[in-house]
């Protein structure tokens, strides 16, 4: 009989086009008019885990887009592993930056694109294809016990999830979680995540007049509620990314002095970041911070889009009624999503231009977390790592936010093991979004040995 690693090797063609399967599936979370596509990504999870031998699979409806769980739970004496993914994803624009269509999945130099291959439907099914495997060794057993939960919310707030996890804490008791939806450091690199940043997305709309003006008519007596926003944006921070709302920095803790030198030694070229990455012409951000620690452990603020208004080609007179400014904090810990709106919400409004009517509303929230590296199960994932990868295994925070994962701390005491295979240029959210096809398999083993060491 194959090991599981050995099985997994034998169906990689075919884990593939199943993957493939699932990714033609557009299932983009905030977009209404995909809402029977979410769906459908979620029954036809629900189809393969009870094909490969997973009990108690169910669809949970709810307000939102559906939850999918299993459990497997007859390794008496071995730990019990709670397994969380999301197939949802970001929507695909700008469409004609894609060299091939988001959601046809295509094979190019190793890589697979379109959108969710990384980000986190690939990674997702890394898990499932790992059970799979391991079922098809151990005589229809897994080596541990395995809950699986998986989500079609996480690129908005995931607040479906969220409200299970308060509320069904016995159904979801685990020893520890897995969570695959985080990339390598670099290329052939082990790595772990054991930080995140939370978040608090935000909405400011400004109403000036009862109605859009002409702008040559009412233009030098009517508000102008862009400006208004303009000039509002422009106070939140100032020109070196230093954030003016005031006490916003109060709760910030700063990491210890081992993680700092442990950064420093992680192979990082700030140059070549600049120029692959991000490709602009300077990096931004506060001075007397590296990148890593503006990135890592520095909470932030951006703007991610103005509706309203005039956008069509061409040009339009008018002063628009009404605008709105999308703004987003990345937040460290232990800054809190509560405490960190209130405060900026009173210091918006305190900077309300004449004639001006806001409204500052929190659209979702979720909590930093920092996760300690000294338990059983990332030793044992380090261990898994070492095996697969012949390498030591990094651990690194990331500047993303995944908020179930605090939710799992919180609610229901466990640690997650963050192990995740994208890479840093896979492009999540972006045109072109990747997985390197090494890195998905190189993934599925190791979880395969991970979960084998646990079982040991
Ligand atoms: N998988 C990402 C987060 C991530 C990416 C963590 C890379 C670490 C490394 C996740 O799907 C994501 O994009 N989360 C959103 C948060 C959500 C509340 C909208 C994010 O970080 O913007
Ligand atoms: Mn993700
Ligand atoms: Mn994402």
């Amino acid at each position: 009989m194959p090991t599981a690693v050995e099985y997994a090797r034998e169906q990689y063609p075919r884990f593939l086009d199943e993957l493939k399967t699932l990714l033609r599936i557009p299932s983009v979370s905030t977009l209404p008019e995909h809402k029977s596509d979410v769906r459908r990504a979620a029954e036809s999870l629900v189809a393969e885990l009870k094909r490969i031998g997973m009990e108690n699979v169910r669809l949970i409806e709810g307000a939102g887009h559906p939850l999918v769980y299993t459990d497997w739970l007859h390794a008496a004496g071995k730990p019990t592993c709670l397994c969380y993914g999301h197939y949802d994803v970001q929507p695909p624009d700008p469409l004609d930056e894609w060299l091939s269509p988001p959601f046809d999945p295509t094979e190019r130099n190793g890589n697979l694109y379109a959108r969710g291959a990384v980000d986190d439907k690939g990674q997702m099914y890394m898990h499932v294809k790992a059970l799979e495997s391991l079922f098809a060794a151990h005589g229809g057993k897994l080596p541990l016990n395995i809950r699986v939960i998986l989500e079609g919310e996480e690129e908005v707030g995931g607040e479906s999830i969220a409200k299970f996890v308060r509320e069904h804490r016995e159904q979801l008791k685990a020893d520890f979680a897995l969570v695959s939806d985080t990339e390598l450091f670099a290329p052939e690199l082990p790595t772990l995540c054991v930080g995140l940043r939370g978040m608090i997305y935000t909405e400011i709309e400004a109403r000036g007049a009862k109605t859009d003006l002409h702008s040559g008519i009412y233009g030098g007596a009517a508000p102008n509620p862009f400006v208004a926003l303009a000039q509002i944006i422009a106070q939140l921070k100032d020109k070196d990314g230093h954030i003016l709302i005031p006490g916003f920095y109060d709760k910030v803790q700063a990491p210890s002095k081992d993680e700092l030198k442990a950064w420093k030694s992680l192979p990082f070229d700030e140059e070549h970041y600049r120029q692959t990455e991000v490709g602009s012409s300077q990096l931004t951000g506060e001075s007397g911070y590296s990148v890593i620690e503006r990135t890592w452990a520095r909470p932030t603020l951006d703007v991610h889009g103005m509706p309203g208004g005039f956008t069509g080609a061409g040009a339009k007179t008018v002063i628009p009624a009404k605008a709105v400014a999308k703004v987003s904090m990345r937040l460290v810990p232990d800054m809190t999503p509560t405490e960190a709106f209130a405060k900026y919400k009173s210091y918006v409004e305190s900077l309300k231009p004449a004639g001006i009517e806001l409204d500052v509303r929190l659209i979702h929230s979720g909590d930093a977390i920092v996760i300690g590296t000294d338990n059983p199960y990332i030793k044992a994932a380090t261990n898994a790592l070492k095996q697969v990868w012949n390498k030591d295994t990094v651990f690194i925070r990331s500047g993303g936010s995944i908020p179930i994962v605090g939710d799992f701390e919180r609610h229901l005491k466990i640690p997650t093991v963050m192990m995740g295979f994208g890479l840093p240029d896979d492009n999540l959210h972006a045109p072109n979004e990747k997985f390197h096809l090494a890195n998905f398999y190189r993934g599925i083993e190791s979880i395969i040995t991970f979960f084998e060491e646990l079982g040991k």
